[in-house]
């Protein structure tokens, strides 16, 4: 990747001619099938045993250490979903211990020396989770429960720096919060790059009415990761962020579905410890029956890597996209960004047809994902296997379909269907671009909070994080360093963001305590050409977009003169807390591309104010 100078030029790599692009978002969502909600009385008390069951087993011996523990705020209910009175305790310890998931050692790290896909947490509507987290590393850790709103629990979410002193090692913090929301989740570290080592796991969330409301039988779930075997996150986060390098990202090694991937070994370097894997292990399997209808969970929790998911000869109708039941909406494939969840119904073939099928987990790369291409080694296709009767570990013979009815993200609505707020009544342009200054000669990610690159600050986590700075400390958003970009919203604001992409790749960007709508997404050269309204009916709502890149110039594979990509997401500041706003692209937040809105800080300040002890006990 080219390296810029200190203007506001962004550059790319891999220049290919984009068409121009204009798309709003919104209309046709209403023209899905629509679904019978049968009334059914749900077994909820012995489903929840059983789970809790489940869980235990997902989890080790309770930690020896005890603390206060930080409860929720009491009442009956939290954002109108009642309680049901069921705890689950998690007992975790993070750890790092040596591994190799796609054949290669390396030092991992995991929860009780088990890689993080096993340490599932998985609850129903209404429950209480409650995970102690001991850590056993000798560096800080925090852990961000993706996709949780935290509705009157933000110390509870995780990111360091923003809304808590990370746990320093020894330390224990135990998490506290009701699932208020139902679908698909997922947890991972939030201080520094850890995830990208493997701090990262499932989180579940059942609907009593799931099953009925969608039709299925049974369910499976689906983790899709990147993995890196050569080296751990701080290293490659050096080698990333080093004077010498111009922007290019590391890429990965392998892909990784449900924490098993493949390697060629002769492409292991001789300090590396290899063990081939043969068929029967190389591809993670998941057993179905024929004739039956499952709900396959996808959840990626890639720190780099966008993939394209298929399985062979199946449909796939989707019925989630990040929590937000959708309206059922089938296609073949679908692209999966960082920290983007979709849940899927799939049919599987009557047992006269049935026979073993290829998963495809497809690696995307070059632009506009992730620029460079992987090294040797790298297996791009075939991550996984779907297999009939336990015992058959015949390699399918299916083949990938030449063509696909890909997933159109302006398609898909809400199931039942909701209007987006007719209009915004805060307006917040944001603009990024990748760049060198005058000052510091490490390529970084800077953010303005207007259209036009002016003012641009590369975020930066501070010791004190914001929401104690807010709070106990009393200063106001103007006091705080500049690094720390952060934005001030009044509450039941609308408020529309614009956020305007100078660089040539698409970023998938994630707003912690909320879903956003997304209303429009295009290409333009000038601030007054994005559209000022949207259609609201029913229009995608989630909590990562893939924000539009902007439009190549073919011969020097910048952007063309002036253009941007624009996104335009729309949400309601309904929920007190101070909530990050970052792409979700690992390296790239390390880099600084991120920022913090501060949400209703006075009602924030009245109901969760003064802080527990065992939080502020963090800060040492
Ligand atoms: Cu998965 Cu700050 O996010």
């Amino acid at each position: 990747m080219a390296k810029p100078s200190a203007s506001a030029t962004p550059a790319v790599v891999g220049a290919q001619k984009k068409p121009s692009t204009f798309r709003i978002f919104g209309v046709g969502a209403l023209t899905g099938a629509s679904i019978l909600i049968a009334l059914v009385a749900y077994f909820f008390s012995s489903e929840s045993a059983l789970i809790v069951e489940r869980a235990r087993r997902a989890v080790a011996k309770p930690s020896p250490t005890s603390t206060t523990t930080a409860g929720p705020a009491g009442g009956t209910s939290v954002s109108g979903v009642p309680l049901t009175g069921v705890i689950h305790d998690y007992y975790w310890t993070v750890t790092n211990f040596t591994d190799a998931p796609d054949g290669v050692s390396r030092t991992v790290l995991g929860i009780n020396n088990k890689a993080g896909d096993q340490a599932l947490i998985e609850v129903n509507l209404g429950d209480r989770i409650r995970v102690h987290v001991q850590n056993g590393l000798t560096a800080p850790t925090s852990i961000h429960w993706h996709g949780m709103f935290q509705n009157g629990s933000n110390i509870m979410d995780g990111p360091s720096g923003v809304a808590q002193c990370p746990i320093p090692p020894g330390k224990l913090f135990v998490y506290d919060f009701i699932a208020a929301q139902t679908g698909s989740y997922w947890w991972h570290s939030h201080y520094m790059a850890q995830y990208v080592d493997g701090l990262r796991g499932p989180l579940i969330i059942h609907d009593p009415k799931e099953k009925t409301k969608y039709g299925y039988t049974d369910e499976r779930t689906l983790t899709l990761a990147d993995w890196y075997n050569r080296a751990v996150s701080n290293d490659l986060l050096a080698g990333y962020l080093s004077p010498t390098n111009d922007g290019s990202e590391p890429v990965p090694d392998s892909i990784l579905v449900n924490g098993n991937g493949f390697f060629e070994c002769k492409y292991a370097s001789v300090s590396q410890h290899c063990v081939a894997k043969d068929s029967t292990t190389a591809m993670t399997r998941i057993t179905v029956n024929p004739g039956t209808t499952y709900r396959f969970r996808l959840i990626s929790m890639s720190s780099f890597t966008a993939y394209n998911f298929s399985i062979d000869g199946l449909k796939l109708t989707i019925i989630e996209t990040d929590g937000v039941d959708t309206m059922p909406y089938a296609v073949d494939r679908i692209t999966i960004n960082n920290g983007q969840r979709y849940s899927v119904l799939v049919t599987t073939p009557p047992s006269t047809k049935a026979k073993n099928t290829y998963i495809r987990v497809i690696g995307l790369h070059d632009y506009p994902w992730t620029a460079s291409p992987p090294g040797p080694g790298y297996r791009f296709n075939g991550a996984a296997i779907l297999q009939y009767a336990a015992n058959s570990l015949a390699l399918p013979t299916t083949v990938m379909p030449k063509t696909f009815i890909d997933f159109d993200q302006s398609k898909v609505g809400s199931n039942p269907p909701a209007a987006a707020p007719s209009k915004a009544t805060v307006t917040v342009p944001i603009s990024f671009t990748f760049q060198t200054t005058a000052t510091d000669p490490i390529q970084r990610a800077y953010v303005a909070f207007n259209p036009d690159l002016k003012n641009l600050h590369t975020y930066q986590a501070p010791a004190t994080p914001v929401l104690i700075d807010l709070l106990k400390n009393k200063k106001t958003v103007a006091q705080l360093s500049p690094n720390s970009n952060v934005f001030e919203l009044k509450r039941h604001d609308v408020v529309d963001l614009i956020v305007i992409n100078y660089d040539g790749g698409e970023h998938p960007w994630h707003l912690h305590g909320h879903t956003f709508w997304i209303m429009g997404q295009g290409t333009a050269t000038a601030f007054s050409q994005i559209p000022k309204t949207f259609p609201t009916t029913n229009p995608p709502r989630r909590d990562v977009v893939t924000l539009q890149a902007c439009d190549l110039d073919p011969t020097s594979g910048d952007c063309a003169a002036g253009n941007f990509g624009y996104t335009v997401l729309r949400f309601v500041a309904d929920n007190p807390g101070v909530w990050f706003f970052h792409c979700h692209i690992e390296w790239h937040i390390e880099a600084g591309l991120a920022l913090v809105f501060a949400e209703a800080l006075s009602d924030l300040k009245a109901a969760q104010y003064p802080f527990p002890q065992c939080y502020t006990d963090l800060c040492v």
